[in-house]
């Protein structure tokens, strides 16, 4: 090598370290700054405390059809308020799902809302399937 490659090939290797390790302070950053939103969870990693991350749809981990329950639904379903129709109420959701055409019906106006049941009941990270879970739990159809 002669001395002018050599005097180039050095600052080129400080560079491409400064580069990765430039990279590597900004991936934190990112983590921190999503840290009080929620855990950062990889596909194909496990996630402390939560299931394994699963690419379903409207992304973000898959929730457990309880958890949506019980975080956004339990508070108008589990006593009917504003008409809602109560949890395990099978019988007023299978009136429901007959007038929209069936569960996917009931899950298009879950997603829309409907008069007082707000958009995706709340959950706006909720996937189309995590809204269909807790449809299915709630109304045992
Ligand atoms: C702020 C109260 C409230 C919350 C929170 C809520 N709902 Fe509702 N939901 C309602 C009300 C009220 C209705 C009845 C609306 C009507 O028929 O006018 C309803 C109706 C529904 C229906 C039936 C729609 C239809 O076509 O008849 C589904 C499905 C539903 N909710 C799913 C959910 C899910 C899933 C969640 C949680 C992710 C949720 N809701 C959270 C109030 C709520």
């Amino acid at each position: 090598m002669n001395l002018i490659m050599k005097m180039l090939a050095a600052p080129a290797t400080v560079l491409a370290l400064w580069a990765v390790s430039a990279q590597a302070a900004t991936n934190d950053e990112i983590a921190k700054r999503l840290e009080p939103v929620g855990q950062v969870c990889v596909q194909g990693q496990e996630c402390k405390g939560m299931e394994v991350a699963v690419a379903a749809g409207g992304g973000g981990a898959a929730k457990t059809p309880d958890d949506v329950i019980a975080k956004h639904c339990n508070a108008c379903h589990g006593t009917g308020l504003l008409g809602a129709p109560k949890i395990g109420d099978t019988a007023a959701w299978k009136d429901r799902a007959d007038h929209q055409g069936g569960l996917d019906g009931l899950l298009a106006k879950a997603i829309t809302g409907l008069n007082a049941m707000p958009p995706k009941g709340t959950c706006a990270d909720c996937s189309d399937d995590d809204l269909k879970g807790a449809i299915k739990k709630m109304s045992g159809l």
